[in-house]
C-alpha cells in the first residue's frame, strides 16, 4: 500500500501566518504539523509516499521533509498546479498511485493513535474505502457521513448547513484503486473543487463498499488560529517530557514537563510546564505558564505568557500578561517607552491585535 499526504492548498484561514509559510509547517509543540503526520504514516508500516504541494509552498516543504529518510520513508513530490480539490489532488497523484491500494492523510491534521489500525482493517477486509470519522458537536465545518446499522457507509455531504449526523471525516481515508473511476465521474462542487467526499458517494453508487471507523481519541484540524493553539495544547499534554538540555540559571524555576532546547538560557524565570522552550531561546524575567512553546532563537524578557505559540527568532520585551496568542516567526513586540499610552504598532496584512 502506498501513501499519499496533501500538504498543497492555500491555507488562507491561518493567514498572515501562511503568507510566509505553508499551514502544513505551522509548529505544534514546536514541530511542524506536517513532520506528525509523517512519524504516523511510518508507524502504519507505509514507506512509498506521495507528498502533494502547491507550486508556491513545494520548496518549503521539500526542504523541511527531504527525502523522507528520518522516518524511513520514501517520498515523491507530487506538484498540483492549482488547489482544485482533494479528489483532484488524487487524479494529480494517479500516475504515482498506479493499481495500489493507498493511505490518503491531510497534511493539517492530527489524530491520537496514529492511522495504523484503519490500514490493517482495510488490508484484510476487501473494501473499496475506510474512512475514519469523529464524533463533533458542530460538524457544518467538515465532511459529514451517515452510517448504517453495520458500520458502512451509505452516505457522504461536504460541509452541509443542516449537517444529517454529527459524525465529521477526519481527513485520513484508505482507498482501493477504484476511486480513481469514481473521481473520473465527478463533476467540481459549488465551490469549485472536487470534492473527495462527491467520489466517496460516487464509488457507493458504483456499488463499491466504503466502511467507517469511529475515532475514539483527539483529532485536530489545526486550520484556524485557535484550533492550533488547541492542538498545542493537546499535544504538550500528551507528549511533552522534561528534557533539559539548555541553561537553567539557579535563581530559575522550571515546573513540571518542560523541555529546554540546546543552547536556550533562562535566567531569573519560572517555567510550568507542559510547555517547550526552543533551541537558542532566551528567557529573563519572564513567567512562561503551561501550554505554551517558544521557538528557537526567540528572545522574551520581562514577559508573563501562557497557553501560546511564539514562533522563531522573536523578539517580546516588558509586555503582557500574553495568553491565547499565536505569533509569527520574527515578531517584535516591545513596550514603547513614551508617557502617553498610544499604541505603535507595524503589522503585516491581516494581523489580529486584542488590546
Ligand atoms: O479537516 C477535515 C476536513 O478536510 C474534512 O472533514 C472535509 O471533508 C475535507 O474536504 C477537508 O476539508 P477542508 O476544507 O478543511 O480542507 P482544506 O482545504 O483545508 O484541505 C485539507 C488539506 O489538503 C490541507 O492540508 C491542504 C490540502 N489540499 C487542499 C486542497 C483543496 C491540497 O493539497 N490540495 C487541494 O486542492
Amino acid at each position: 500500500m502506498k501513501a499519499l499526504v496533501l500538504a498543497g492548498g492555500k491555507g488562507t484561514r491561518l493567514r498572515p501566518l501562511t503568507y510566509t509559510m505553508p499551514k502544513q509547517l505551522v509548529p505544534v509543540a514546536n514541530k511542524p504539523i506536517l513532520h506528525f503526520v509523517m512519524a504516523q504514516v511510518a508507524d502504519a508500516g507505509l514507506s512509498d509516499v506521495g507528498v502533494i504541494v502547491a507550486p508556491e509552498t513545494g520548496d518549503a516543504i521539500r526542504a523541511s521533509l527531504g527525502d523522507g529518510s528520518r522516518w524511513g520513508l520514501r517520498i515523491t513530490y507530487i506538484v498540483q498546479e492549482q488547489p482544485a480539490g482533494l479528489a483532484h489532488a488524487v487524479k494529480t497523484a494517479a500516475p504515482f498511485l498506479g493499481t495500489d491500494p493507498f493511505l490518503m492523510f491531510l497534511g493539517d491534521n492530527l489524530v491520537q493513535g496514529g492511522v495504523g489500525e484503519l490500514v490493517e482493517e482495510f488490508a484484510g477486509a476487501g473494501e473499496d474505502a475506510a474512512l475514519l470519522l469523529k464524533e463533533v458537536v458542530d460538524p457544518r465545518a467538515f465532511g459529514v457521513a451517515v452510517l448504517d446499522g453495520g458500520g458502512r457507509v451509505t452516505r457522504l455531504v461536504e460541509k452541509p448547513r443542516d449537517p444529517p449526523s454529527n459524525l465529521a471525516l477526519v481527513g485520513v481515508y484508505v482507498f482501493s484503486p477504484r476511486v480513481h473511476e469514481a473521481i473520473s465521474r465527478i463533476a467540481p462542487s459549488w465551490r469549485g473543487e472536487l470534492e473527495i467526499t462527491d467520489a466517496i458517494q460516487e464509488l457507493i453508487a458504483l456499488g463499491g463498499k466504503v466502511r467507517a471507523r469511529i475515532l475514539e481519541g483527539w483529532w485536530l484540524d489545526t486550520g484556524k488560529k485557535d484550533d492550533l493553539l488547541e492542538a498545542n495544547r493537546v499535544v504538550l499534554d500528551h507528549y511533552a517530557c522534561r528534557y533539559i538540555a539548555g541553561e537553567v540559571g539557579g535563581e530559575s524555576q522550571v515546573v513540571g514537563r518542560v523541555e529546554v532546547g540546546e543552547g536556550a538560557c533562562i535566567r531569573r524565570s519560572v517555567v510550568r510546564g507542559p510547555a517547550v522552550i526552543g533551541r537558542g531561546a532566551y528567557l529573563e524575567d519572564c513567567f512562561v505558564g503551561p501550554f505554551t512553546a517558544v521557538g528557537d532563537g526567540s528572545k522574551l524578557r520581562g514577559v508573563s505568557i501562557e497557553h501560546s505559540v511564539v514562533l522563531d527568532s522573536c523578539e517580546l520585551c516588558d509586555v503582557g500578561p500574553i495568553e491565547d496568542s499565536l505569533i509569527g516567526r520574527s515578531v517584535r513586540v516591545v513596550r514603547a517607552n513614551s508617557r502617553h499610552r498610544a499604541l505603535r504598532l507595524f503589522l503585516g496584512d491581516e494581523a489580529e491585535v486584542a488590546v
